[in-house]
């Protein structure tokens, strides 16, 4: 059990792939907030799955500004604070190109680029506060798959390592961008 003590937000769980992680999470010991605009998956998903571990549905939709802050302050009103941040949620519409408007092409942006600036930005104070203590028997930290909690008060920290989006042979430039990380 690598998330004890750790709580999540996942975009887009209800299904699909988030549906996984979400599954996946509460296995691992997490506590959850799935975020989805899908109301029904998402009421069905939490009632099968409330024997498993603690988790809430929150029907948001992620491309609208204001969502970003409701969906944090709603999961730390629920679980006391906030650990992991999944922007998994996704969508887009194909349309020839003489009849892409607008409004087809920002639903790929609106959900996937915009939202998760909102997400991290809205979840970025809570990603930084010290962690609390545990009293859950931990691995040693170098075979940790996430931060968790230790004894002594520590900041969070999330490193996403940006040479893993990039191409990594004969395209772009994942060679000046092997050693790139994002870190909060
Ligand atoms: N399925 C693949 O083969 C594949 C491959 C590469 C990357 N991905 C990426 O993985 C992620 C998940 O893919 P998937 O196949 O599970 O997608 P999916 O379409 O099955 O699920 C996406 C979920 O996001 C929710 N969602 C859509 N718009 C939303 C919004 N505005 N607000 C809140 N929730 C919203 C949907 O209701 C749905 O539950 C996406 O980011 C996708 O781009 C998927």
């Amino acid at each position: 059990m690598k998330l004890i003590n750790k709580t999540a937000i996942v975009t887009g769980g209800a299904g699909g792939i988030g549906q996984g992680i979400v599954r996946h999470f509460l296995s691992e010991g997490a506590k959850v907030a799935v975020v989805d605009i899908n109301e029904d998956q998402g009421d069905k998903l939490v009632a099968e799955l409330a024997d498993l571990g603690e988790l809430i549905f929150i029907r948001k939709d992620i491309s609208l500004p204001e969502s970003a802050a409701e969906i944090v302050a709603e999961t730390v009103a629920r679980f006391g604070g906030l650990d992991i941040l999944v922007n998994n949620a996704h969508a887009s519409k194909q349309a020839p190109i003489l009849e892409t408007t607008p409004e087809i092409w920002n639903l790929s942006f609106g959900t996937g680029t915009l939202a998760t600036l909102y997400l991290m930005q809205a979840a970025h104070p809570e990603l930084k506060k010290p962690a609390a203590a545990s009293s859950t028997s931990d691995p040693a930290p170098e075979s940790r798959a996430c931060p968790t909690r230790s004894p002594t008060p520590q900041p969070r920290r999330l490193s996403v390592p940006l040479a893993a989006l990039l191409p990594t042979s004969g395209q772009g430039t994942a060679s000046a961008s092997t050693s790139s990380a994002l870190s909060l």
